[in-house]
């Protein structure tokens, strides 16, 4: 303390802050938009049937227009601001052939329109992956647009979402393909996208070959997450944004997903609801940090379905509540309970939500 007093004197009275402040009218505009810091939602996984009560776990394929819009309504009436909703897998007619469900999803239009008119953003989830029972499978496999395996093989994964085919971006014809299949969706004027990890299943292959050739696992993520931003931002300007990975863990080894450029709006993956899937989010953030990403996120919560009721306990939604409010990008998304009104009858949870994101 004895110090710092005539430190500040010497610094003001000199001026030699200057070389270290820089003034805000000199520094150079952020090159992302302002929405990647504002707090968002993501995929909802409960029933709204009965009376808004959420009595049946859904798994989030069963999201749909009308659970999504009263989802961000029931923030906006307990106070807390959505700057953005993420729609998750499931909304789509096949994985990922971009045609909006029209049972779950009638009027995508009437849905953009409804977030946009709260100043909602919307992304849709997305990944490079085509399912061999979507409809757009047939024509990118016969035209040769998808990875291959040695000699030439079909390359099949077993992925999360049933059996596909991975994107050959080594393609320009599979590229502008690719580009006419996004803008079905982009027609309707979305965000953005969530860009979800199927860029290691090549890592499955012998030999994986795009049309140019042996592809890396770090060329197709680059290409897979660099295509996805470049193409919004050209189809749709630079107030688009993605959601993508930065680092991530699989046990001990972390792999870089994204490339640098894309990462305003990350997250850092699926985590379990415990303290110990809290560490583990910590832990990709230092190793994104160390890789030097800027600006992520984590499910609030955690990702995974817990035990209880909830799926988590209240004492840990709300430290996750707090690490959110302070990470670059606040988010709360993930299986089972994650509103914060449900974990108690006295607001307290609420309360102390709504104060940190006020805080953030
Ligand atoms: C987007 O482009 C406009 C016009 O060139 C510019 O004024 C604005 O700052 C840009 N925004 C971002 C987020 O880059
Ligand atoms: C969606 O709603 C808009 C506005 O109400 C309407 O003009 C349009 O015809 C609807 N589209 C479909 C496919 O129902
Ligand atoms: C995206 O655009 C940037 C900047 O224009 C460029 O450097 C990068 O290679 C592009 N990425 C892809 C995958 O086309
Ligand atoms: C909780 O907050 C809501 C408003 O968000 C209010 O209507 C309700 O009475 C509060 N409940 C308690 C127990 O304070």
């Amino acid at each position: 303390m004895s110090l710092i007093l005539p430190l500040v004197v010497f610094i003001t009275v000199t001026g030699a802050y200057s070389e270290y402040v820089v003034p805000p009218t000199r520094l150079r505009p952020a090159p992302y938009p302002e929405w990647a810091h504002y707090h968002w939602l993501a995929n909802c996984h409960c029933s709204f049937s009965k009376l808004l009560l959420c009595r049946v776990w859904l798994s989030n394929d069963r999201a749909s227009q009308a659970s999504m819009t009263q989802y961000a309504q029931q923030y906006l009436d307990h106070g807390i601001k959505v700057g953005a909703v993420d729609i998750d897998s499931g909304w789509s007619t096949g994985f990922n052939n971009f045609i909006f469900d029209a049972e779950k999803y009638p009027n995508a239009t009437t849905m953009v329109d409804f977030f946009h008119s709260k100043d909602i953003k919307i992304i849709l989830w997305a990944t490079s992956m085509i399912d061999t029972d979507s409809t757009n499978y047939d024509e990118a496999n016969s035209k040769g647009y998808l990875i291959r395996d040695v000699l030439g093989k079909e390359a099949v994964f077993s992925w999360w979402h049933g059996k596909g085919g991975l994107l050959d971006y080594t393609n320009p014809d599979a590229v502008d393909w690719w580009h006419h299949q996004m803008d079905k969706a982009l027609v309707y004027g979305i965000d953005g996208w969530k860009c979800d990890g199927t860029d290691p299943y090549i890592l499955e292959l012998i030999l994986p070959l795009g049309k140019r050739g042996i592809v890396t696992r770090k060329q197709y993520s680059d290409a897979y997450y660099g295509d996805f931003f470049n193409y919004t931002r050209k189809q749709r300007g630079n107030e688009t944004l993605i959601m993508s990975r930065p680092a991530d863990g699989f046990g001990p080894i972390f792999l870089d997903f994204s490339p640098h450029y894309v990462m305003y709006s990350g997250w850092v993956g699926d985590d379990d609801p415990t303290f110990d899937g809290l560490e583990s989010a910590l832990k990709s953030y230092l190793q994104s940090a160390w890789a030097n990403f800027a600006n992520f996120g984590s499910d609030i919560g955690g990702y995974r379905s817990g035990s209880g009721s909830l799926g988590r306990t209240k004492e840990l939604f709300i430290r996750w509540a707090q690490l959110g409010a302070f990470s670059p990008l606040m988010e709360n998304g993930g299986n089972m309970e994650h509103r914060p009104w449900k974990f108690d009858t006295t607001n307290q949870t609420l309360d102390i939500y709504r104060n940190w994101f006020l805080t953030s």
